[in-house]
């Protein structure tokens, strides 16, 4: 936790959800509005096939609807992509990009990250942009030296940065059950906020660092309690209001 810092629980469903799921954004809203799910801020980001409906069932309430990746263009011949301006006129209020999926699958570079991320910020979307090691890095000590670069390269140069939130997720943590230890994640988040005051100054200690890699209920106490641990970006255990709440609720 940082002092003075809302924290922020982000779900990221990946490319999971058909329209039935939306009774677990339902839900989710519910306890959010009912006072019922923490202190920390909340926000679901389901595939950009749900964003309309999703915004729709959030109106008026206080749970936070964000995408899972954007075109760092405003508009044009890109068949198949999505513009941030898209995703905020869908209702979205954050966009995920980076996402080692993305890094891994669709061989995104970090100056395309940080080119994505402008755009998001362009359009009035806050960022969350991912950042984090392969096994074989972590195993070759590398660890700090990937990250950094990945940060380095990935931030938004321009635009309203205090906005921006940092998610590490180790590449070898997502979906495996596998969690760094506290002692790893305390390291690499310090390394973060540093690099944070290096790039934005004054404004880069308040910025929120989520961690992301299997946060399940079961580990989020001692995850999210570490120092620049200012939240979670949760994948599977995302997809079930009750677990995603009960990993909020680490914030009561
Ligand atoms: P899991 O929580 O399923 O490991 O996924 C983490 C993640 O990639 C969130 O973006």
């Amino acid at each position: 936790m940082t002092p003075g810092v809302r924290p922020l629980v982000a779900g990221n469903w990946k490319m999971n959800g058909l329209s039935a799921n939306l009774s677990e954004v339902k839900a989710m809203r519910e306890a959010v509005d009912a006072g019922k799910a923490g202190e920390a801020e909340l926000a679901v980001c389901p595939p950009a096939t749900l964003l309309a409906q999703a915004a729709w069932a959030l109106r008026g309430g206080k749970l936070s609807l964000g995408a899972q990746d954007c075109h760092a263009k405003e508009s044009g011949a890109y068949t198949g992509d999505i513009a941030a301006p898209m995703l905020k006129d869908a209702g979205a209020a954050y966009v995920i990009v980076g996402h080692s999926e993305r890094r891994q699958y669709h061989s995104e570079t970090d100056e395309q990250v940080k080119a994505k991320a402008e755009a998001a910020l362009k359009a009035g979307l806050t960022a969350i942009v991912c950042v984090g090691e392969t096994r074989a890095e972590r195993e070759a000590g590398k660890a700090i030296e990937v990250v950094s670069r990945q940060i380095r390269g990935s931030l938004p140069a321009a635009g309203a940065f205090e906005t921006v939130v940092v998610a590490y997720e180790p590449v070898w943590a997502i979906g495996t059950g596998l969690t760094p230890t506290a002692a790893d994640v305390a390291e690499v988040h310090a390394v973060i906020r540093k690099l944070l005051g290096e790039l934005y100054g004054a404004a880069g200690a308040k910025l929120r660092i989520l961690y992301g890699g299997s946060v399940k209920p079961a580990n989020a106490k001692e995850l999210l309690g570490l120092d620049n641990v200012d939240g979670a970006l949760v994948g599977g255990a995302s997809l079930k209001a009750v677990d995603f709440l009960a990993i909020a609720a680490t914030y009561a």
